[in-house]
């Protein structure tokens, strides 16, 4: 089974476990699929998070987040009075970390596929090279983004063909992005990191005066990491360590909630105890996470079921919307980002989320080379104290420096299910060991980890089937601005409960674009649960 956002990609990674490929040789298919017809998110420009678990029971975390290049600085998008400039860390080549999605899936590929990096990339270079049928969603949001992708001639011909926008049903070929993608087919990530397309980074980055050059390139590594564990219920959740704020903030959440009767979903009780957790993870975030290869994060304390009793019981005398934390308001900004999960027939499992940032990243397109570069370098504290484009505020653990990978809230995660486990997890006798039953994770910025922590209650503790947890209405609040951001499918009466209790609301469109995969405890079928938000596709056989 595979949920992706893309329907091509979705039948690139069918077709590669149809091919005898695993898990993760699909999974790899996938990222590069969404990189040709996922331009928005999908990519070979950014970098994300891959979470393996294999049926062994092994788990390993793929760390391919991009990195500040060797030249950034503290202060770099500050003005002469320390203000952040308008759009610096956003768009062009200046907003770029240096890009780890091909690292990080060779990687993968290298280490956990059966099929090899040149057999799993020939969907995507087949899909760049042949073209595919330009959907409807696609069509809206080249068109929707046409003011950045305007500002650079490659992007302006590529995306936009110079005015004469794609709609829907057109065939979209990018011989140029199947040029690069058959490039690193044949020669692995040094292609990329060292050969042509290095010097073709490099080349464009000088004529926009970007940072990245050729020794930021040659020094990136995608980076293997213990994934974070925590305990609700029964359940063991495998999710995303620092760089990511992702696994920290859920495991959080999920402790203070753990002993709470929830009650039913969308109803005043459920949801004001939910946005308590929140905005008390949130404040946390702000203050202490940031790239544990340079900062010192207190992840084992965060995520202690000892802090999750503190935290409870302040939120429980509290009166509702009481101040958690001093800090300013900020604006909320959707974010965009893409996840996919895959489930194989032995039961390995991928969870992967990637990024280039904002929808279509910096904008800027690599001469000759027909791929978006990020604008990952937002995600760090420009000035910190100051929101991102998220609206999220962040501290110092998260400032800029040379080769630092910014905080990310990117959360791939993996439930598993022990019934007769410990409360910490500890198996019990003759179990037989924890069995897979959730894949999941959500594009949506600073969302993202609310959006991850609603579908697993949804499942674990509302018990609603995977497509039902994906379609139900999401709310967010990220502690500043101090609001709550909720979807038109929340009723109208819990959000009167909400108002009277002393909440700010705020109506959004749509929170997320959650790609999950369950597995039935009593006959191991896979259900694909694609999130009706965005374009995607479940798919299995
Ligand atoms: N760029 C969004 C994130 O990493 O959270």
């Amino acid at each position: 089974m595979v949920a992706s956002s893309e329907s091509h990609a979705t039948d690139a990674g069918v077709d590669i476990l149809r091919a005898g490929g695993n898990a993760v040789d699909a999974a790899v298919a996938v990222g590069f699929a969404l990189a040709v017809t996922h331009p928005f998110a999908g990519n070979i420009g950014g970098g994300g998070f891959m979470l393996i678990r294999l049926a062994s029971g092994e788990t390993a975390f793929v760390d391919y987040r991009e990195e500040a290049p060797g030249r950034a600085s503290h202060n770099m998008y500050l003005d002469a009075q320390g203000n952040p400039i308008k759009d610096e860390s956003v768009v062009g080549a200046l907003a770029s970390g240096v890009p780890g999605t091909v690292a990080g899936l060779a990687l993968a590929e290298q280490r956990y596929g059966k099929l090899g990096l040149a057999r799993v990339m020939a969907p995507a270079i087949h899909l760049a090279a042949d073209g595919f049928a330009v959907s409807y969603a696609l069509a809206q949001d080249l068109h929707s983004e046409s003011i950045k992708l305007g500002k650079f001639d490659a992007s302006r011909h590529i995306f936009l063909r110079d005015g004469n926008y794609y709609q829907a049903g057109e065939i979209f070929k990018q011989p140029e992005l199947a040029r690069t993608l058959q490039e690193i087919a044949d020669h692995g990530p040094d292609a990329f990191y060292r050969g042509p397309i290095a010097h073709e980074i490099a080349a464009s980055m000088e004529k926009n005066h970007g940072l990245i050059d050729l020794g930021d390139l040659a020094a990136y590594q995608a980076k293997i990491r213990e994934p974070l564990v925590g305990h609700f219920r029964g359940y063991t959740i495998v999710s995303a360590p620092p760089p990511s704020s992702g696994g920290v903030g859920l495991v959080e959440m999920l402790n203070i909630l753990e002993p709470l009767d929830l009650g039913a979903p969308d109803a005043y009780a459920s949801m004001h105890l939910i946005i308590e957790a929140q905005r008390r993870a949130y404040a946390d975030r702000a203050q202490f996470l940031g790239d544990a290869d340079f900062v010192t994060v207190p992840v084992a304390s965060l995520t202690s079921k000892d802090y999750a009793v503190k935290l409870r019981e302040e939120l429980l005398a509290a009166k509702p919307d009481a101040p958690v934390r001093a800090g300013n308001p900020a604006p909320a900004e959707n974010g965009n980002t893409t996840h996919y999960s895959v489930v194989d027939a032995d039961g390995n499992a991928v969870s992967n989320t990637y990024t280039l940032n904002g929808g279509y990243g910096s904008g800027l397109t690599i001469e000759g080379a027909g791929f978006l570069m990020n604008d990952e370098m937002d995600d760090f504290a420009s000035k910190p104290g100051s929101p991102n484009m998220f609206g999220l505020i962040q501290g110092e653990a998260n400032s800029i420096a040379p080769r630092k990978r910014p905080l990310s809230s990117m959360t791939p995660t993996i439930v598993l299910e022990d019934p007769k486990a410990a409360s910490d997890g500890a198996p019990a006798a003759g179990s037989g060991g924890p069995q897979l039953r959730l894949v999941l994770g959500s594009p949506g910025g600073g969302t993202i980890i609310n959006t991850v922590l609603e579908v697993l209650l949804n499942v674990t503790a509302f018990h609603l089937k995977v497509q039902q947890a994906v379609d139900a209405p999401r709310f967010h609040d990220q502690w500043m601005p101090d609001k709550i951001f909720i979807e038109p499918g929340i009723s109208e009466d819990t959000a009167a409960r909400l108002r009277d209790a002393g909440y700010t609301l705020q109506r959004v469109g749509g929170i997320g674009d959650c790609e999950a995969i369950a597995v039935d405890s009593q006959t191991g079928w896979r259900f694909g649960a694609s999130d009706p938000r965005g374009d995607g596709k479940a798919a299995g056989y």
